[in-house]
């Protein structure tokens, strides 16, 4: 299935009931054939409003790290488990993420990543163990059949945060060396 089958399937989905409430799908962006791609957890309100993952104040960080480490924005692909916003940003409900993760294994299938990183600790404890703790295990490397993952704080988390930012940072930097090996 292509990107766009897939996206279509998600703009008419109703396994859910945030299917009736989004105002867009939040599906995906970025390089479709990316080495790496990231995982956040859900769109927020201006996600909501574009259609593009990861463009609100925890975005804008997200980029400011890409920068730092040189991975173009452009070069990577960028989505979150869910693809509707949950009301009022609360955390997605587990049926909400079961009804959800098979567009996003299709969108892993279509894309096929090299590396996959998840942004926070609802992604990457949905796709790397249910155990994974944020805080003992960000930026450590899970090699899992085709795919070398990891987690990383998610940026909202830095934005709370800033404590957390240099953690951050040395993780990014880590991706970055991966990412520079795989595409070699
Ligand atoms: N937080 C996420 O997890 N995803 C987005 O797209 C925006 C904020």
């Amino acid at each position: 299935m292509t990107l766009d089958e897939i996206k279509q399937k998600c703009d008419v989905c109703r396994a859910c009931p945030l299917g009736q409430t989004k105002t867009n799908t939040v599906f995906g962006t970025g390089n479709e054939r990316a080495a790496l791609m990231f995982v956040g957890e859900a769109p927020g309100q201006q996600e909501d409003e574009t259609g593009v993952p990861f463009v609100g104040a925890a975005g804008k960080l997200l980029d400011k790290y890409l920068l730092a480490v040189g991975i173009p924005r452009n070069d990577v692909y960028i989505c979150n488990i869910l693809k509707c916003r949950p009301p009022h940003n609360r955390d997605p409900k587990p049926e909400e993420e079961d009804a959800c993760i098979q567009y996003l294994r299709e969108q892993v299938r279509a894309v096929s990543p090299k590396v996959i990183v998840c942004l926070g600790r609802i992604a990457a404890m949905r796709l790397i163990s249910p155990e994974f703790k944020i805080t003992r295990d960000h930026g450590k490397w899970y090699e899992r059949g085709a795919f070398s993952m990891c987690a990383v704080y998610h940026p909202s988390a830095l934005l709370r945060d800033e404590s957390k930012k240099e953690d951050m940072l040395i993780d990014m930097m880590e991706i970055k060396k991966r990412y520079d090996e795989v595409v070699k």
